[in-house]
C-alpha cells in the first residue's frame, strides 16, 4: 500500500510516519560510513530499558501496551456503521414505498379468481395461479430497482420473467434482468391492492386454465372484477439492515442520511461518557464494504471509515480499548439484517473466493490500525450460522483472518465467534482449533429471548437459567489452557411482562456476575437504542446497572 494516502487520514499519516522514522534510523546507521562528516546519533542509553531482542534482525517496534486490562467490560456500539432498523427506526423513514425493501416477502392471490400466484415446485419452471392456499412456493422474495420496479424471487433462488412465448411468465432465470423486472402499481386508496407490469408493458393476469400470463392492457376501476387486480400480502419478519437502508433510498439519496448519521449517533462524548462509566473498552460492529471506502460496491455508501477512525481517536483519549467486530461478512454468514443480507439467503464462505475477500477485509483493517494502542482486538465474524456456515470453512477462514492480523499487530486479541444454531449445541467444537492460536478467544452470545422456552419465564427463572444453563456454558468454554472466553452480547432484557425496575437490576446483576468468569470479558448490547433496557447509556443513567459499585 505504502503512503500513497498520505494526504487523507491521520492514521495513515501515523503509519506513513513510523515508517519514516525507522528509514531514518536505518539511514543514520548507514550514513556514518557514507558521511565521515555528519554528526554521530545520541548515545542509546537516554532510551528506556527493553527487553533483549530475539533476533537483531527484528525492526517491529516493540508493542505498545493496550489500555484495558482482561477482562474487559465492553458495550457494542450497535446499529452506527451496520444499520439495523430496530435499533434506530427513524433512519428508514424517508424511504418512498418502504414497506417494499429487499428481502420483503409477498404473496399475490388474483382478486377475481381467489388463487395465488405460484412457482410450481419452488421455481425452475412454470408460474401458475391455481392454489387457494398460500405456502413457500406462493412467497416471493422483493430485488427492489427503486420504489416502484423490483424482481420476485422464488423459494427455490430463481426469478420470475417473461418467457420465450409470448408474455408468458415463467420461474427460470438464475439471474434477474430486464425480463425479470416489474413494476408493482399500488391502488390509490388501498396499498395492498396492486397490478404487476411486465417488461413488455402489459399487466400480469391469472387465466382460467392456471396459466399466468403478462398480456392485460386495458386501464383499472381496480375492481374485484378486473383480473390484472392481485391482492398483495406481506409475511414474515421484513429485513431492515444496511442493504435495504442503502438499496430502499437508493446510494445517492442515501448518501447524506448515512453520513448524518455516523457522525451524530456516536460522538466523542458517548465515549466520554463509556469510560467514565467504568467500563473498559467498545465492540464495533462493521461491515465488509469499510474496506472499499470511499467507493464501496453498490448500493452501499462510502465515508464509514472516518467515522471509525474517529471513533479510535476518541478510544485513545478516553484510554477504551476497541474490538473490532466484522458484523457483516461478504455474502452474508447468517440470514439476519444485521450481517447484511439482501433478500436473507446466506451465501458467505461457499467459495475460496469469498473467503480470500473476507480476509482481504480482515488485512486492511489491522494494517490501518495497527499502530493505535487502542486497537485491542479483532473479531474475524460475528454470529456465522451452521450449517449453512460450516466448520470448514469457518476454520479455514480464521486461521487465514488470524494470519492476517498477525500480520500487522503481535499484540491484538484474535476473536472466533462460535457457530449459532448447531441442533445439539456444540459450544466447544471451535476449543481444539483454537486452543492452538496465541492471543485468540472464543465469542458466545446469552440472550433468553430468541426461543420460544423464554415466553413464560418469570423473573427467577430467567436469572436461574443465567446462574445455571449459560454460566454452565461458559465454564464449559472456558477451559485451562484453551482460548480466552468472551460473552461479546448480552443484554437485560427479557419476555417478562412488566417487569419492576428492582427486577431489571437483579437481573443486570446475576448477568454481570456470571458473565465476570468469562477470561477476556464481556460486552452489552448496545450503546444506544430506541429501547430504552437495550440501551446501556440509558440504563446507567436511570440506575437500572451500575459498573463501578
Ligand atoms: C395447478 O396446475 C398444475 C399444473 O397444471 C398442476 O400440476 C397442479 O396440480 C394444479 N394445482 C391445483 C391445486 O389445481
Ligand atoms: C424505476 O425503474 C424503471 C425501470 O428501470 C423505470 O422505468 C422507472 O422510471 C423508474 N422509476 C423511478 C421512480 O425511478
Ligand atoms: C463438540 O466438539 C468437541 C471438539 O471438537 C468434541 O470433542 C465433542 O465430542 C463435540 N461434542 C458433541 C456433542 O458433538
Ligand atoms: C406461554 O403461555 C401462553 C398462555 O398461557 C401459552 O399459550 C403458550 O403456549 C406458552 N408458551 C410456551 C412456550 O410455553
Ligand atoms: C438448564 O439447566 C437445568 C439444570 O441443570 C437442566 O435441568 C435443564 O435441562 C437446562 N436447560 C436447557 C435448555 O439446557
Ligand atoms: C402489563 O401492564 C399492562 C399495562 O399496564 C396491562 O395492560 C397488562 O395486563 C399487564 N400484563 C401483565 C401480565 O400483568
Amino acid at each position: 500500500m505504502g503512503c500513497r494516502g498520505g494526504t487523507r487520514l491521520p492514521l495513515v499519516r501515523r503509519l506513513c510516519f513510523v515508517v519514516v522514522l525507522l528509514c531514518a534510523s536505518c539511514l543514520c546507521s548507514i550514513l556514518p560510513y557514507a558521511n565521515a562528516k555528519r554528526t554521530p546519533p545520541p548515545p542509546p542509553s537516554v532510551k528506556p530499558k527493553a527487553p533483549p531482542s530475539p533476533s537483531p534482525s527484528q525492526v517491529v517496534p516493540a508493542p505498545v501496551p493496550p489500555y484495558p486490562a482482561l477482562p474487559v467490560r465492553a458495550v457494542c456500539l450497535g446499529g452506527w456503521l451496520v444499520t439495523e432498523g430496530w435499533i434506530l427506526p427513524p433512519l428508514f423513514d424517508g424511504i418512498p414505498n418502504k414497506d417494499l425493501l429487499d428481502g420483503t416477502q409477498v404473496q399475490f392471490k388474483s382478486a377475481l379468481r381467489k388463487t395465488y400466484i405460484t412457482a410450481d415446485q419452488g421455481g425452475g419452471g412454470a408460474v401458475l395461479a391455481n392454489r387457494t392456499q398460500a405456502s413457500d412456493w406462493e412467497t416471493f422474495k422483493l430485488w427492489r430497482i427503486n420504489e416502484t420496479t423490483f424482481n420476485f424471487r422464488t423459494s427455490g433462488g430463481q426469478f420470475v420473467g417473461i418467457g420465450a412465448s409470448d408474455g408468458i411468465i415463467v420461474a427460470t432465470a438464475t439471474a434477474p434482468a430486464l425480463p425479470e423486472t416489474f413494476q408493482i402499481v399500488r391502488c390509490p386508496f388501498d396499498k395492498n391492492r396492486v397490478r404487476i407490469k411486465a417488461a413488455n408493458g402489459y399487466f400480469v393476469q391469472g387465466i382460467a386454465t392456471g396459466e399466468v400470463i403478462a398480456d392485460y392492457g386495458e386501464p383499472t376501476r381496480w375492481s374485484d372484477w378486473d383480473a390484472s387486480v392481485f391482492l398483495m400480502t406481506k409475511v414474515g419478519q421484513q429485513l431492515q439492515g444496511e442493504y435495504q437502508l442503502c438499496n430502499g433510498y437508493g446510494t445517492d439519496k442515501a448518501a447524506p442520511v448515512l453520513r448524518d448519521h455516523w457522525s451524530t449517533y456516536i460522538v466523542e462524548d458517548d465515549f466520554k461518557f463509556i469510560a467514565s462509566s467504568g467500563l473498559t473498552a467498545v465492540r464495533i460492529p462493521v461491515g465488509w464494504w469499510i474496506a472499499s471506502d470511499p467507493n464501496p460496491p453498490a448500493p452501499y455508501v462510502g465515508g464509514s471509515l472516518q467515522a471509525l477512525d474517529n471513533a479510535f481517536k476518541w478510544a485513545e483519549k478516553y484510554k477504551l480499548g476497541v474490538i473490532i467486530d466484522l458484523h457483516a461478512a461478504p455474502g452474508s454468514q447468517n440470514p439476519w439484517e444485521h450481517s447484511s443480507s439482501r433478500d436473507g439467503t446466506q451465501e458467505w464462505g461457499t467459495t475460496d473466493a469469498n473467503i480470500a475477500q473476507t480476509v482481504q477485509v480482515i488485512d486492511f483493517l489491522a494494517s490501518r490500525y495497527a499502530t493505535s494502542p487502542s486497537l485491542f482486538a479483532v473479531e474475524l465474524m460475528n454470529e456465522p450460522l451452521a450449517p449453512r456456515a460450516t466448520l470448514d470453512s469457518l476454520t479455514r477462514y480464521y486461521r487465514d483472518g488470524y494470519n492476517a492480523v498477525r500480520k500487522h499487530s503481535p499484540t491484538a486479541y484474535v476473536v472466533m465467534s462460535n457457530r449459532l444454531g448447531i441442533s445439539s449445541a456444540n459450544s466447544t467444537e471451535l476449543l481444539p482449533f483454537a486452543g492452538g492460536f496465541q492471543g485468540a478467544v472464543i465469542d458466545v452470545h446469552y440472550y433468553t429471548m430468541f426461543n420460544k422456552m423464554f415466553d413464560n419465564f418469570t423473573v427467577q427463572q430467567n436469572i436461574d437459567f443465567v446462574r445455571t444453563n449459560f454460566s454452565g456454558e461458559l465454564a464449559a468454554v472456558t477451559t485451562q489452557n484453551g482460548p480466552l472466553t468472551f460473552v461479546g452480547e448480552w443484554v437485560a432484557e427479557w419476555k417478562v411482562p412488566n417487569a419492576t425496575k428492582e427486577d431489571y437490576q437483579k437481573y443486570a446483576t446475576a448477568q454481570m456476575n456470571a458473565y465476570g468468569q468469562a477470561t477476556f470479558g464481556w460486552s452489552y448490547w448496545t450503546v444506544k437504542n430506541a429501547n430504552n433496557h437495550w440501551d446501556l447509556e440509558w440504563m446507567i443513567k436511570n440506575g437500572y446497572i451500575n459498573l463501578k459499585g
